[in-house]
């Protein structure tokens, strides 16, 4: 790696909004680096050897806190885990409160999930440390969002021009959003696909194509990533049952071999099997749903680095 870091323009990363085209381009080709680092037989370079990361998860997760805690590893940054399921949050503990003290065994940067829209804007108007959102409720998963272009680009060698659908729950989704704001910055074209009830009515403001017909969706895309309905964020009576969602929006390999084109397939993880994708499409050569994970630990580094090279 080269050592000079060219700088974001964001010390935070709270969205994708935060983001100018020139910052995704530099994520994802300080990614390519890291990639490649990851292949080699020692993985770990020493980047971050000064720097002491905290991961607070308010909600749970497998790929994101773990490929972020590897990514900090891989940096050689120190790093500790905070899992509010097992902390001093049931006892009351306010957000800020909690956050100062864990800041205050010195720690530099806070990565932190949480259950509510906006909570890491709101925690980075009263710290001081440098915050990367790891995912706030329905809002915004960014580093989620730059894995998947990462691997887009890397099967295809660019985002722009791609025809991306995103296919289900997208009025509950913040990979949806943080997915759509990242590839139109890109020069991608975006359409999301699902049900009428769980499209949110704003969407059309943001310039994406809206299907309600899945095999019209499929047909018009290159790209297809699938979207996991987000019971824990849903009332009930959306829909009237997973099994009729399925019927409707289900990917299966019945509707992959009736289109006249190959497709690629992405999902965010975790995959809800039988449901929004069956196992025969999500484990076919069309899918890149493992590649997404692996390419992970790479845009994380990527992000981590980077802003880390906004410190003094
Ligand atoms: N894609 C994603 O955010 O997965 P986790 O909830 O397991 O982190």
């Amino acid at each position: 790696m080269s050592t000079t870091i060219e700088q974001l323009s964001t010390r935070h990363l709270l969205g994708i909004k935060d983001l100018n085209e020139n910052d995704i381009q530099l994520i994802l080709d300080t990614a390519a680096n890291f990639k490649e680092v990851l292949n080699r037989p020692i993985k770990k370079v020493p980047s971050l050897r000064d720097i002491t990361i905290a991961n607070v998860f308010f909600e749970n997760s497998t790929r994101t806190r773990l490929s972020f805690e590897l990514a900090e590893k891989r940096l050689s940054a120190d790093t500790i885990n905070f899992a509010a399921s097992s902390s001093s949050v049931s006892k009351g503990e306010t957000l800020i409160d909690t956050v100062n003290n864990i800041l205050a065994m010195k720690v530099d940067m806070i990565v932190m999930r949480h259950p509510y829209a906006g909570a890491g804007i709101f925690l980075s108007k009263h710290i001081d440390a440098q915050i990367v959102n790891a995912g706030d409720g329905a809002h915004e998963h960014p580093t989620q969002a730059l894995l998947d272009s990462f691997s887009i680009r890397e099967r295809f060698g660019d985002v722009a021009g791609r025809k991306v659908a995103i296919v289900g729950d997208i009025l509950h989704s913040r990979v949806a959003l943080s997915n759509i704001l990242c590839l139109q910055k890109q020069g991608a074209e975006v359409m999301v696909c699902g049900p009428t009830t769980l499209i949110p009515k704003y969407i059309s403001s943001l310039g994406v194509k809206v299907e309600h017909n899945l095999r019209k969706a499929l047909q018009w895309c290159d790209v297809a990533n699938m979207l996991r309905i987000q019971l824990e964020r849903q009332e009930i009576g959306y829909f009237p049952s997973l099994r009729e969602y399925s019927m409707l929006y289900g990917l299966n390999k019945d509707i992959l071999d009736s289109l006249d084109k190959e497709i690629t397939i992405m999902h965010p993880g975790p995959i809800n099997r039988g449901v929004e994708i069956t196992s025969d499409v999500a484990d076919s050569k069309h899918s890149i749903i493992l590649e997404q994970v692996e390419n992970g630990v790479a845009v994380r580094m990527a992000v981590l680095y980077l802003l880390a090279g906004q410190r003094g």
